[in-house]
């Protein structure tokens, strides 16, 4: 970059800033104003450290959009690292926004403790460790690990506390070690051990091979061919309950009408789509037959975070990825070491391995049942 250019640069900084000081409103409105933020959003990379006036007009927008999903960007953007307090609020009410997850990236860089003590707290909500989960950073296992091992927690909250252990290896590697001793109760430990076996890790695998008694085997050495399954006669309102099972997870990834979480594809309609049948094929062997738009990738960070999920839109400069649970996260593409299309699907194998042959038959006529209302 030439001097000259350089200089123009700061000139329209300085304007900017100007406007910045000079229009009345900002910082007194409790309104938003959306020529500020946009200006103050230009000023992104700038370093405020040297700059106390820039510094405090900053400050004064992110108070405007204080508790909205621009906060937690401009305190990511201009590393604001004072205002974590603001990022823990936001977290703990918001924690099913996009923003949130957003949040707790940044705190893992700047003031991880700082999120361990909100995992380690009384009252802790669901949804709040969904969030944290979500990310799959190494720096919450910790966190994840005890309230897995906990008594403390209601059932909900430690399963989803296992589900962000099983994003990362190491994290995954972890609860592996936590099975082994006899602090894991029963129906989370046969859920934890279906979970492992169907990581991306073969390591992991291995190790949670060895800790389930039938060698990982589970239920499928008593299921019927394929064939015979598909006569036996099942029952609509029993496999709407078994397709809610929390341990199969059907819910986190697809909607049924207003149910669920968009991940993968709507099953609204499928009994109209695939007979059951196919249906069958759909969830024995997902990977065979991957719908269009809903292939796996898995993306490479520049921070060594790796991310599974599907690419749900991409421009010049950033991809979104959508993970398990319908959430989006952007990334810059710059950021983006390497990503590779996966030729298994994102849907796990052997879900069916854990239904009895009635759960699978009443399973597969509930999802042949879902049909357009007939007019
Ligand atoms: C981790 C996310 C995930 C979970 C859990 C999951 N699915 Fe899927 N499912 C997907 C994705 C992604 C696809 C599309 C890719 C493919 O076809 O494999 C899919 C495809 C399907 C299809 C085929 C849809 C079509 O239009 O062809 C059916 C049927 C299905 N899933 C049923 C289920 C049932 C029933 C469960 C629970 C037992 C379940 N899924 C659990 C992610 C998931």
């Amino acid at each position: 970059m030439g001097p000259r250019f350089q200089r123009a640069i700061h000139q329209a900084i300085r304007i900017m800033m100007l406007g910045l000081m000079l229009i009345p409103e900002i910082g007194s409105a409790r309104e938003v104003n959306p020529v500020a933020l946009e200006a103050v959003r230009r000023l992104k990379g700038q370093d405020l450290s040297g700059n106390p006036a820039l510094r405090t007009a900053v400050g004064r927008v992110v108070d405007q959009v204080r508790g909205e999903p621009a906060m937690v960007e401009l305190i990511r953007d201009f590393d604001l690292r004072e205002r974590t307090g603001d990022l823990l609020e936001f977290i703990q009410t918001k924690p099913g926004d996009e923003a949130a997850t957003e949040a707790v990236r940044y705190l893992a860089k700047v003031d991880p403790e700082s999120v361990l003590r909100l995992l380690g707290g009384a009252s802790l909500e669901v949804a709040v460790v969904e969030c944290v989960g979500r990310t799959g950073l190494p720096e919450w296992n910790p966190g994840l690990e005890a309230l897995v091992g906990g008594k403390d927690q209601s059932e909900s909250v430690r399963r989803v506390a296992m589900r962000g252990l099983l994003m990362s290896e190491a994290g995954a590697g972890r609860l592996v070690e936590l099975m082994k001793g006899s602090r894991v109760t029963d129906g989370l430990r046969r859920e934890g051990i279906a979970g492992l076996l169907k990581v991306r890790w073969p390591g992991v695998v291995d190790s949670a091979r060895r800790l389930s008694p039938t060698g990982g085997e589970g239920a499928r050495a008593g299921l019927p061919p394929k064939a015979r399954l598909l006569e036996v006669q099942g029952d609509v309102a029993r496999g709407h309950r078994v397709y809610r099972r929390p341990d199969l997870a059907c819910l986190t990834c697809h909607v049924v009408g207003r149910e669920g979480s968009d991940f993968g594809p709507n099953l609204t309609e499928i009994g109209a789509k695939l007979g059951r049948d196919a249906l069958y094929d759909a969830i024995v062997e997902p990977s065979a037959g991957i719908s269009f738009g809903f292939e796996a990738w898995l993306v490479d960070l520049a921070d060594g975070e790796q991310v599974l999920g599907l690419i749900a839109s991409e421009t010049e400069s950033e991809i979104t990825v959508k993970t398990q649970g319908g959430h989006s996260t952007r990334y810059r593409k710059v950021d983006v070491l390497r990503r590779e299309k996966q030729v298994q699907s994102i849907m796990p194998e052997g879900l069916h391995e854990s239904l009895s042959v009635q759960d699978f038959a009443d399973l597969l006529f509930y999802l042949g049942s879902l049909k357009p209302a007939s007019p």
